[in-house]
């Protein structure tokens, strides 16, 4: 089946991320020209949430109306997925009506198996293991800011989450020295780190110190210490994670040129000082911009006219 699913960075090669990027730059400038090219007219994405969003609902669905299409939100109360109705058929029906589904959920095999279903497109907006939507815009965001995306140090803190997942396909891809900082029993999927030994273009490692981690580093990443779906956890891991807070004192060891980074939303006075959210390293509100614009990107090449 001739299909264009986005359901993890793995499955894009350096030049299929490098034309997403591209794109997306080239359809942010046009916007900010006032020029809004219909590229998906006509068009009309299902939008699927098992869990809350801010940016990633709203990017999508102002992303598909810029480019003269349609979103519509469709919560799990109304779906019952693979409870009310199976998710092979749930893809089936989905696919007569739509012409694409941006799909977050918890388990990453529910968006694969959906994706086996359905005839279209399926892009994931996040599962328990990964959040490639978000990496894909972290990427513009860094080349935005004229940081190279090769030769460069990353320092990731806090909990091994999907975003670190998204991160290390990534680093696949590109020439990227990686550094996940975090306390021990919260480390990312090591089987990413293997693929990056056998055949990536960057390095990952694992550091138990947050000073390591940050030292020298071109971008500083921190996210949530509890994720969506973890809140039980939450008291617990606010007594081990403090030492990989993102505070002015742990920025000062980076590159002098640092910048901030977070997905949002953040837990300030958590894992990110006030300072530092707000200072003048930070760029997470360009990261929230830039989610409309990769957004739009993948919505192209899934179902869109260049
Ligand atoms: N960063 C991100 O995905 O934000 P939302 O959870 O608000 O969509
Ligand atoms: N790791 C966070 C990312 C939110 C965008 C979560 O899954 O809740």
């Amino acid at each position: 089946m001739n299909k264009t699913d986005f359901l993890t960075l793995a499955d894009y090669n350096r030049d299929e991320i490098d034309h997403l990027i591209d794109l997306a730059i080239k359809i942010k400038a046009e916007v900010k020209a006032g020029k809004f090219e219909p590229r998906c007219a006509n068009k009309v994405l299902g939008m699927v949430f098992h869990k809350p969003s801010l940016r990633t609902r709203l990017s999508f669905e102002v992303g598909m109306h810029q480019l003269g299409g349609h979103a519509i939100y469709i919560s799990d109360r109304e779906i019952g997925f693979g409870k009310r109705e199976s998710i092979h058929d749930i893809g089936k029906v989905m696919s007569r009506y739509l012409d694409a589904i941006m799909i977050r959920t918890f388990h990453q095999s529910d968006v694969a198996d959906l994706a086996r279903a359905a005839e279209i497109p399926i892009i994931n907006g996040l599962t328990d293991l990964t959040h490639p939507c978000q990496v894909l815009s972290d990427l513009l965001t860094i080349k935005e800011n004229d940081i190279p995306l090769d030769g460069i140090k990353v320092a990731y803190l806090g909990d091994g989450n999907n975003m670190v997942h998204s991160w290390l396909n990534a680093v696949r891809s590109y020439d990227i020295d990686f550094w996940f900082g975090g306390p021990e029993g919260y480390d990312p999927n090591t089987d990413l780190f293997e693929a990056i030994q056998m055949e990536g273009r960057g390095q990952a490692r694992i550091t138990r110190s947050a000073s390591e981690a940050v030292a020298g580093a071109h971008v500083i990443y921190t996210d949530t210490w509890t994720s969506m779906g973890q809140e039980e956890e939450a008291a617990k891991r606010r007594e081990v994670f403090p030492p990989f807070q993102l505070n002015e004192k742990l920025l000062a060891l980076a590159d002098s040129k640092a910048v901030v980074m977070h997905c949002l939303p953040a837990h300030r006075g958590e894992e990110i000082t006030d300072e530092v959210m707000d200072g003048p390293q930070s760029i997470v509100f360009d990261q929230a911009e830039n989610r409309l614009h990769a957004q739009k990107a993948i919505l192209v090449h899934a179902i869109g006219s260049r």
